[in-house]
């Protein structure tokens, strides 16, 4: 782990405005800089970086961090890997220290499941291209399925011999513990023995973003078994399978280049395409999509093609997946394979050129794709017509901006021949429909007690998903007036000057209110820290070690509407800034204290449906109609 203050000097040194002017041409505009974003496509400049406060902002998409994240974001590094970057760029050198032994316990079991991974996955690969067993089952079926050693040597491809315990045996010999072994789930323990997972099956070593193997994907040989064609490792605390895509690493770098994705079904798909110079292409190995693997490619592009063998009933199966990547603001695109033929099928039978040319010209948006499919069925039956069109609306509410909803509502009204402004309406109802689902307040039907209608309307009041926008403002509010005060009235004679951090602390830890929200939270500790008066240094949240603080608060602090504008606006005519100042405090803590209490009115009728007798039910309704009474 680097050194804190190793970290300390490199945020120090880094200079936004030259890291980020590293990578973007930036013009001087005031105090800031301004330039293109290089997050997104824009033609007029919103990236703005503000050395004062050590951090950029697009007010085109969104992005904003200081120069860490910058590195990170735009070279795709991770924190550790962005701030050596840093030190090489300044000519810092980088201090590591000790960890704790639990971390390092911990570090050390992933690290040696990794350190077995690529053992075997060498072994693996010398099977196929050293043992006779390897080189007459598994290399000549590779190569009669067309695929040159150059390609099996990039993908590591490998062979599993068709033993009982062959590799396991060989890991143990080699120093592996057999707990290690069984985590990877290359082995299986059975009557405390070892025996292999694989067994005579051609091995795909699946790897992460930093091309470290992390799982394998094994094939079997003949087709007449009754055996399972694939099988794969079991999840593991290094093989999460719903984080991980077959071939990433692999396709990290031509993703962005060409920022596009091609989304194929299986392992041989990636490798054969590859093997044809087609790179920016990963698998999602025939599972179903999940959102951690579409965020995963959205840190590449925010285009997808899929590429699809041509089958309807798996194509229709996949609709699910595909709207979750639209609700991801992503745009996605479908290309149908011919009949029988699947990317692999079509890249072995056919020139680079001819499968480019292929893609493009098939390639098709995928609410046209979904609507024309589905319209095919629907012929000459109007009730089926009707359904459809409720299905597609459907699948553009999920598309989170307004402008491409309606793109595709103009396209799908020319498609399918209906009026442009039945189909918007629609939308608009199932855009309303979706919000209110979002507040619906969990169901208290069955409740019999004699204040249920008092629950009811408290219940209907009280959403706990809304705190954290208000605990949002409360850290905000420390965050950018932290060292500043207001008079605040004690009563008819007395005044008191407030320092906002210790007012606001106080105020929360009087009713001993802790945040729903950890990131949150964890600002909330570190603001506790500080010591009482005027030491606050906004610089120090932004740069801080921890990389979830730092993000969380440049992300509240560079919020299109901060109070100062009001403020300074406001004061020359109506109150003077300390004024508003003061009731912007109390009024959001209030807020938050009030919804507290809204959450234990609720915990005190839940209570109530469960109250054992008479007494115990008086005593909790007196105790609701005593909190009841601090609800404004
Ligand atoms: N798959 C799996 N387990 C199975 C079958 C399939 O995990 N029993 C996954 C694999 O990742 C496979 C993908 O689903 O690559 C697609 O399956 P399929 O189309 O049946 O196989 P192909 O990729 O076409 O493999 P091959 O060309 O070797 O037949
Ligand atoms: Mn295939």
């Amino acid at each position: 782990m680097i050194k804190t203050e190793t970290i300390q000097t490199i945020f120090e040194t880094a200079r936004v405005e030259e890291v980020v002017g590293d990578f973007v041409s930036l013009r001087k505009r005031g105090a800031n800089y301004l330039g293109l974003c290089p997050f997104h496509d824009e033609k007029t400049p919103s990236f703005s970086v503000s050395p004062s406060k050590g951090i950029y902002k697009c007010f085109g998409c969104g992005k904003a961090g200081n120069s860490v994240k910058f590195v990170m974001e735009h070279e795709h590094y991770s924190y550790p890997e962005a701030l050596k970057w840093l030190a090489k760029k300044y000519n810092i050198e980088i201090e590591e220290e000790q960890m704790s032994p639990e971390r390092q316990q911990e570090l050390d079991e992933k690290e040696s499941m990794f350190a077995l991974n690529g053992f075997i996955s060498k072994y693996f690969k010398n099977n196929l291209l050293k043992s006779s067993e390897g080189k007459t089952i598994g290399l000549s079926y590779l190569k009669e399925r067309g695929f040159l050693e150059s390609t099996i040597a990039k993908f590591e491809i490998g062979y599993a011999m068709d033993s009982w315990n062959d590799y396991s045996d060989f890991a143990e010999k080699n120093g592996y513990k057999k707990a290690v072994i069984v985590k990877t789930g290359l082995g299986i323990e059975k009557d405390h023995r070892l025996i292999d997972r694989f067994k005579g099956r051609i091995m795909f070593p699946i790897h992460n973003l930093t091309g470290k193997v992390i799982g394998f994907g094994g094939r079997i040989l003949s087709s007449t078994k009754t055996a399972a064609k694939y099988l794969n490792s079991p999840e593991s605390e290094i093989y999460l399978k719903s984080k991980v895509l077959y071939g990433i690493y692999f396709a990290r770098t031509e993703m962005v280049k060409l920022d596009n994705c091609y989304l194929v079904e299986g392992y041989t798909d990636v490798v054969s395409l590859h093997q044809n110079g087609i790179l920016n292409v990963v698998a999602s190995s025939g599972t179903s999509l999940t959102v951690d693997q579409i965020k995963l490619i959205k840190r590449f592009t925010l285009n997808i093609t899929i590429l699809y063998d041509g089958d309807p009933a798996g194509i229709k199966a996949s609709f699910r997946g595909i709207d979750l990547i639209l609700a991801q603001g992503m745009n996605v695109k479908i290309v149908l394979f011919p009949e029988g033929e699947d990317p692999d099928s079509y890249a072995r039978s056919h020139r680079t050129s001819e499968i480019e040319e292929y893609i493009t010209k098939q390639a098709k948006d995928f609410i046209g794709f979904k609507t024309n499919l589905l319209l095919d069925e629907t012929k000459g039956d109007p009730n089926a017509r009707t359904k459809l069109i409720k299905e597609i609306v459907q699948t553009i509410s999920h598309i989170p901006d307004g402008i491409g909803r309606t793109v595709f509502i103009q396209e799908c009204s020319s498609i399918m021949n209906v009026p442009e402004q039945t189909l918007m309406n629609q939308l608009n109802k199932v855009l309303r429909q979706n919000l209110d689902k979002q507040k619906q307040s969990p169901d208290i039907s069955g409740v019999k007690i004699a204040d249920e209608k008092a629950f009811r309307s408290e219940q209907l009041r009280f959403d706990p998903l809304e705190l954290k926008p208000l605990e949002e403002e409360v850290i905000k509010l420390m965050l950018l007036y932290g060292s500043d005060s207001f008079l605040l009235k004690l009563d008819e004679e007395e005044s008191e000057q407030f320092n906002v951090i210790d007012f606001v602390l106080d105020e929360l830890d009087n009713d001993a209110i802790k945040f729903d929200d950890r990131d949150l939270n964890n600002i909330l500790d570190e603001l506790r820290k500080l010591e009482t008066g005027y030491d606050y240094r906004q610089q120090s949240f932004i740069n801080h070690p921890d990389s979830h603080i730092s993000e969380t608060v440049i992300n509240l602090i560079t919020d299109q509407y901060e109070l100062s504008n009001n403020w300074e606006k406001n004061k020359i005519f109506v109150k003077s800034g300390k004024e508003i100042l003061k009731d912007y405090v109390m009024s959001t803590v209030l807020s938050l204290k009030s919804k507290h209490v809204a959450r234990k009115l609720r915990k005190i009728s839940e209570a109530m449906k469960t109250a054992s007798d008479q007494a115990e039910l008086s005593l909790l309704q007196m105790e609701f109609h005593e909190l009841k009474k601090y609800r404004p």
